[in-house]
């Protein structure tokens, strides 16, 4: 049997590193993960301050007799940059690259009674460590900002299950097994599946592990004789419980999906069914703490993407994403193009082999994860490398035949070593066609299977708090080329850059370190470009009308709100002013003729008798779904601000219990006028009391940005409530509380 050891708490950590943290028990600054090894501001920070060599020590009881002939492993899910781990002084080989996990096994290390584990983290950008070695896009952080645990096996265990879902009724893959003693034995292992509570079936395998090898790899590839398995769709991710067992009783269990996907020359395929792939690019940043966020936090941008932008499709730019990230995109239905950490820059043959172990580390991670589609196995935007990339190819392709590999570029006629030409198009100017001819890019004189994996971003980076003509264009250049991908029916689909702003160095973004290539906020509250992909949504799921303005009478230039860009699902729209109707107006399906939900555009200055811009008054939108009104909205002409609102994601989160990880949830604060529209140029500080069971990430005084302002509370060791108040002193102080349990 094994035991797994969560162990992220107690931890302490030294902002430099010295070579007694490996021998000697010390106090330094405690903490638990996920962590960063320095918080940084919001704005206009030094991304030099995160490049620290850091130290981390943590204390193992080893109580032998408990643990006898049983293999003590320790595994790191990630660890930014570059990990050399220490058990009681004895080195373990150091561990390059900060997104995908590693495992020692640290058994002969131990003596009874404390062992000093300790962690020297190098987060400095190394040439030798992918994506570093050249400028790039992105801030990595530093820090263990991913979990730990300790897990005790027997001798001879499973390391690992990359088994898949095929058809509705196969399985593929792999079974890894570790024969720590490396000795020549005879092994059953038996898989069994599970529906929810029921047994599907059992399948057992005897196989002979080999002297000298530590690990055997068991090929699986079996006929489930069942007709009650449901496959894995976008609508129905139906996910089984996959449970492998040894002899001696070591068992663990992946969840895995059945599905087929195909990219083809006309497009992708999910079991047999094209669907036209519409999705986003996601970093894993967050304000103040990078990449240290933990489960509950990285699970909400899987639905943030889903359910609130409506997608189908993430790709985890530029990195292998966090394990809660990946299983709820498995959970929820939404597929996943993940890639090798890297941007535009190929280093020498050492960097090229880390890389290549990337692949490797990546595909074996995450090989049972139903929502993954296709593997980027090229460094982001490089130039070609043909022995490289072939490379590359073949260790994915090696370890897994049921999925293709894209590589994203974005020079012309690159070299197609993989299943898919995965291209960044950002030929979209505001003028230019939105997207480019598919043979223009590949200079092939066939179709193939082709993706378009950025648009948009730096070609008009937009800000929560930007002006009103700004803000259409924005809606407007997503709108184009979501229609022009629809359209065209050879094209698997899309993912646009990007979902949520992003922290990045000096010479990317606006200068304050932040690029606001996002249709989100790097606090995850919505621009309203976000729109053009919500109104996308079913109407039965949810009734979307968003109105691209703030309604403000010289806020555009000459003034009015014409054209008015609503972004709706709704079969059309009614403008009142007090309870006369002014306009009625349907979605412009005939210019957006890809889009099932094209927006509504309204000429307010010629449709509107009596009302024109210059005679400026209160209005009501109203939407309309089969003749019958379903959703208004309504401006004040007149706004001013009344209310902050003061929300939380979840109102009950979990306490530190020994050995996990800290919990989270998000608090949005909107400055609001009477009608509860968000006022973007209110400017102004809000004062943040965090009291009881939590603290407070990030700054207690911030200013609201275009109306908002977000900020997370962390739970600690106790349950209780966290108390939070937000006050200015121009509306009523609010107060909301978070249960901790
Ligand atoms: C792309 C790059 C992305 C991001 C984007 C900004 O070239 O792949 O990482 O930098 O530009 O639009």
């Amino acid at each position: 049997m094994r035991e797994i050891i969560n162990f992220n708490t107690n931890w302490q950590f030294f902002k430099e590193w010295n070579d007694a943290i490996k021998t000697e028990k010390l106090n330094a600054e405690s903490v638990t993960l996920p962590h960063t090894v320095s918080e940084i501001p919001l704005h206009y920070f030094d991304e030099s301050d995160t490049w620290l060599i850091t130290g981390y020590q943590n204390i193992f009881n080893y109580d032998k007799a408990k643990f006898q002939n049983k293999r003590i492993l320790i595994n790191f899910e990630g660890a930014m940059a570059a990990a050399e781990v220490f058990v009681n002084n004895k080195s373990f080989l150091e561990h390059k690259g900060g997104y995908l996990p590693f495992v020692h096994d640290i058994t002969d290390a131990l003596k009874e009674g404390e062992n000093i584990i300790a962690v020297k983290l190098d987060s400095l950008e190394r040439d030798d460590i992918p994506p570093f070695g050249n400028e790039i896009d992105y801030l990595c952080y530093g820090g263990i900002y991913r979990e730990v645990q300790i897990i005790i096996v027997d001798d001879i265990s499973i390391e690992n299950i990359m088994i898949t879902g095929l058809g509705n009724q196969n399985i593929t893959g792999k079974i890894r097994i570790r024969n720590s003693k490396k000795t020549n034995s005879k092994e059953t292992v038996s898989i069994n599946l599970y529906n929810r509570e029921y047994h599907i079936c059992e399948i057992k395998k005897d196989i002979q592990l080999q002297n000298n090898e530590l690990f055997t790899d068991i090929e699986i590839d079996e006929h489930i004789d069942s007709d009650r398995i449901e496959l894995w769709t976008i609508n129905n991710p139906r996910l089984y419980k996959l449970e492998v067992s040894l002899s001696n009783e070591d068992s663990t269990s992946v969840r895995i999906g059945f599905r087929d996907v195909k990219f083809t020359e006309d497009g992708f395929y999910l079991n047999g069914e094209k669907i036209k792939l519409r999705g986003l690019n996601r970093h894993q940043s967050f304000p103040y703490v990078g990449y240290a966020m933990p489960e509950r936090i990285q699970k909400k941008d899987a639905d943030i993407l889903k359910f609130d932008m409506g997608l189908n499709i993430v790709r985890s730019s530029h990195y292998p994403a966090s394990r809660h990230f990946l299983d709820r995109c498995d959970e929820i239905g939404l597929m996943v193009f993940e890639e090798i950490p890297g941007w535009q820059h190929i280093g020498d043959k050492e960097w090229q082999k880390v890389s290549i172990e990337n692949v490797k580390d990546m595909i074996e991670r995450d090989f049972h994860h139903a929502s993954i589609i296709i593997w980027g196995v090229r460094i982001n935007e490089s130039q070609d490398n043909h022995n490289f990339y072939k490379e590359t190819n073949e260790m994915a392709h090696k370890l897994d035949k049921t999925r293709q590999t894209g590589g994203v570029r974005y020079i012309v006629g690159s070299e197609l070593l993989e299943d898919v030409y995965t291209v960044n198009d950002f030929n979209y100017d505001g003028k230019a066609d939105p997207i480019r001819a598919q043979k223009c890019i590949t200079r092939l004189d066939k179709n193939v299977p082709y993706m378009i994996t950025e648009y948009n971003g730096h070609m008009f980076p937009t800000k929560m708090q930007d002006c009103e003509e700004r803000t259409i264009e924005h809606t407007k250049r997503h709108y184009e080329i979501i229609n022009a991908v629809a359209i065209d029916k050879y094209l698997a689909g899309s993912t646009g850059w990007c979902a949520f702003d992003y922290h990045t160095h000096y010479n990317f973004g606006s200068g304050d370190r932040i690029c606001y290539h996002g249709v989100y906020d790097m606090f995850r509250n919505p621009k309203l470009a976000a729109s053009a992909y919500s109104s996308q949504m079913c109407k039965d799921y949810k009734i979307v009308l968003e109105p691209i303005t703030i309604y403000a009478r010289g806020e555009r230039a000459i003034g009015g709100v014409s054209p008015l860009m609503i972004s709706t699902n709704c079969d059309y729209i009614e403008i009142y002013h007090e309870n006369d109707l002014i306009v009625k107006e349907y979605p412009a399906a005939g210019k957006y003729q890809g889009l099932k939900h094209a927006p509504v555009i309204v000429n307010m200055a010629v449709n509107i008798p009596g009302v024109s811009d210059m005679d400026w008054a209160d209005i009501k939108i109203v939407g309309y779904i089969d003749s019958k009104p379903v959703i208004e909205k309504s401006y004040l002409k007149n706004p001013t601000f009344k209310e902050l609102e003061v929300k939380a994601d979840d109102y009950e989160i979990n306490s530190i219990s020994e050995g996990s990880s800290w919990d989270s949830t998000r608090i949005t604060v909107k400055a609001v006028d009477a009608l509860g529209n968000r006022l973007p140029y209110i400017n102004e500080a809000v004062k943040i009391k965090v009291e009881g069971e939590g603290e407070l990430i990030g700054n207690d005084n911030p200013v609201l940005e275009g109306g908002y302002y977000s900020f997370w509370v962390k739970s600690n060791s106790k349950n209780g409530e966290i108390k939070i108040t937000v006050s200015n002193k121009r509306v009523e102080t609010k107060t909301i509380s978070i249960k901790v349990n």
